[in-house]
């Protein structure tokens, strides 16, 4: 009996030892615009009055009755905030903080960031074009003729 025990006890310590570097990566998540308010106030002013992005949820519901489900998930992947990633949007019932494409869209999941109290070198601060082109891609910017500017769109 004892033996099994220290045998499960060493096991379990193995299994943690295994899997500890996956769950340390695992953990950044999305956290959602309001978490960034009180630490960068002038740049939430700014986005959540100017930016398209921080309504875009209601470009969806606008045209949601004739879609189908399928036809909306299509939607979520750049009118939301991380769907389909971990920790990302799943419903708007389920993570109403990540309805709108928020601040983690351009600048990754901020939840180590947050965290840290505002370690800078936990989130991405710099960025480059890369960062817009999986929704403003290059369909789109010949549909709307369209390509943003680096700065634009942000605060
Ligand atoms: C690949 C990314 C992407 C997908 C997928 C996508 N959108 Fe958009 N949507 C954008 C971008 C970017 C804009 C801003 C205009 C532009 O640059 O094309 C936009 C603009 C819009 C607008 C216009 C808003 C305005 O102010 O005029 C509506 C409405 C809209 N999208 C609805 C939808 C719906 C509904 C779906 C799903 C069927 C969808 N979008 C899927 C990226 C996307
Ligand atoms: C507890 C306060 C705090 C919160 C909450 C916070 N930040 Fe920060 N953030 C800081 C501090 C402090 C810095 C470093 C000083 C500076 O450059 O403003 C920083 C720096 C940054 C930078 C620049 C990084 C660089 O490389 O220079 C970005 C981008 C950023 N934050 C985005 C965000 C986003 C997005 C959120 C919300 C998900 C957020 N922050 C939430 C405190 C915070
Ligand atoms: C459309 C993309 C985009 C969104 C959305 C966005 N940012 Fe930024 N952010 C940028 C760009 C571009 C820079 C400049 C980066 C560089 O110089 O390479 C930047 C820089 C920053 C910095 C560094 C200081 C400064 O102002 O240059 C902070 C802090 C920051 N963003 C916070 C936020 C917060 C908080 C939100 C949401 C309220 C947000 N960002 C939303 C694109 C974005
Ligand atoms: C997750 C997808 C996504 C990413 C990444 C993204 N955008 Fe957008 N962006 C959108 C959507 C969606 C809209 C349209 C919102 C609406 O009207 O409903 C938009 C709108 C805009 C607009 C229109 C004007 C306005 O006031 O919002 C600009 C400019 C823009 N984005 C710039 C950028 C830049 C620059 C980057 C990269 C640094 C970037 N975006 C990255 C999804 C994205």
């Amino acid at each position: 009996m004892k033996f099994r025990f220290a045998l499960n006890v060493l096991h379990a310590v193995i299994l943690a030892c295994v899997l500890w570097p996956f769950s340390a990566v695992a953990e950044t998540t999305y956290v959602g615009t309001a978490a960034c308010k009180d630490c960068h106030e002038e740049q939430y002013e700014n986005f959540t009055k100017f930016a398209k992005k921080a309504h875009s949820q209601k470009s969806i519901q606008i045209m949601a009755s004739d879609l189908t489900e399928a036809e909306l998930a299509e939607c979520y992947g750049c009118h939301t905030t991380g769907y389909g990633k971990p920790g990302g949007f799943v419903s708007y019932e389920k993570t109403p903080h990540l309805a709108d494409a928020g601040c983690e869209v351009c600048h990754g999941p901020g939840s180590d960031h947050v965290e840290s109290g505002g370690d800078a070198g936990l989130i991405k601060g710099t960025l480059s074009m890369e960062d817009c082109e999986s929704c403003h891609n290059q369909s789109r910017v010949k549909a709307f003729n369209f390509k943003p500017l680096l700065y634009g769109g942000a605060h």
